[in-house]
């Protein structure tokens, strides 16, 4: 495997229009969807045509783009007034992601410096085109820091999908299990198939057998007889938002996969870009989690699966405490037993 290789991009700008891979339809069909009003990116982000904490911002960051463009045919001069609405729903789409407002403070903070007399597109396109590639090269910087940490021959398990469908490009769990399988590091992988969107199974295991990354997938509930074999050496996964104290939001049974990590004595490696830490909060209790609608759980592609009226939790996230995990890799260094004082090392 071309250890560049940077798979498949899940968002393009082409043709003065964004372009997202519908992630709803993996792996059975491989569509784009063609987008040109900021408030149909929104809906794109809530409905999870694109996904993944890095890719929902770098969407949200072309999404502002559309906005600028739309604001300067309607108002004019008055274009920075028009852009309140539709920034406020992009902001809305999906509560828990925080690259979602890092994107789109980056571009606020950007266009609050123009002048009102010429519109912003050009501008603003090149600002949202620097957070894609900067995200692409972050996930690579991530992938080699997260790979020298692991033993040669590694047998390692990852949630969800944090691969190059939910990034810019590469990935950052699956961009250190690249980089980990390009280097001899990993031999095997395990894919939970994540219920209930199975992300692990229609996205994480298609992209890792697209780069002939020997991939096993299972049910949750068989990983903890599978840690008991003794078999595992990593949990790996990404993030979608990080606490100043070094506690992690990601999917859904996480924080499950992360105690039995710990009971089984196989260590945890966190990989999110700084764009996932959110400074402003001090521990994992104070994320908003996103509650996603029951027929989620309840139903299977528009079959139901479950007495008809009974109720379903449907959190999409949880929180993992920073004491469970060995390891947080970001783009600017490792950090070892994350904890408050050792995050601030990587803030300076
Ligand atoms: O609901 P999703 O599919 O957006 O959830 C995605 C995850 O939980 C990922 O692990 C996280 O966003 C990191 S992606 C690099």
């Amino acid at each position: 495997m071309d250890k560049n290789k940077t798979s498949i991009q899940p968002i393009n700008w082409q043709d003065d229009a964004l372009f997202l891979l519908d992630q709803r339809r993996l792996p059975a069909e491989l569509i784009w969807l063609e987008y040109d009003h900021p408030n149909d990116v929104a809906i794109a982000i809530k409905d999870m045509v694109v996904r993944g904490a890095p890719a929902i911002g770098i969407t949200a960051a072309f999404g502002v783009v559309l906005a600028a463009r739309q604001a300067w045919n309607v108002a004019g001069v008055n274009w920075k007034q028009a852009m309140t609405a539709p920034l406020a729903r992009l902001a809305e789409s999906r509560p828990t992601a925080v690259n979602l407002h890092w994107a789109i403070h980056r571009m606020t903070a950007l266009y609050e410096t123009l002048p009102d007399n010429e519109s912003a597109e050009q501008v603003l396109l090149k600002e949202a085109q620097a957070i894609h590639a900067e995200d692409i090269a972050a996930n690579h910087v991530m992938g080699k820091l997260g790979a020298d940490l692991i033993d040669p021959k590694s047998t390692v398990l990852t949630h969800c999908n944090a691969g190059a469908l939910a990034t810019g490009g590469f990935g950052t769990a699956l961009g250190v299990i690249r980089q980990g399988y390009a280097d001899g590091k990993i031999v095997q992988v395990y894919a939970d198939e994540t219920r209930p969107w199975l992300q692990g199974s229609r996205l994480t295991a298609w992209e890792l057998q697209q780069d002939n990354i020997p991939v096993t997938l299972q049910a949750e509930g068989a990983v903890a007889a599978l840690m008991a074999t003794g078999k595992l050496d990593w949990v790996i996964v990404g993030a979608d938002r990080i606490t100043a104290n070094g506690d992690v939001a990601n999917k859904i049974g996480t924080y499950m996969l992360a105690i039995l990590a710990k009971y089984h004595g196989v260590r945890m490696m966190v990989v999110a870009p700084t764009s996932t830490i959110d400074w402003q909060l001090n521990s994992g209790d104070e994320i908003p989690i996103e509650q996603r609608p029951e027929y989620e759980v309840t139903m299977i592609n528009g079959q139901q699966i479950a007495p008809e009226g009974v109720p379903a939790l449907n959190p999409a996230f949880d929180v993992t405490p920073a004491s469970l995990i060995a390891v947080i890799v970001t783009e600017a260094g490792v950090i070892l037993s994350p904890s408050t004082e050792k995050m601030l090392k990587i803030k300076e």
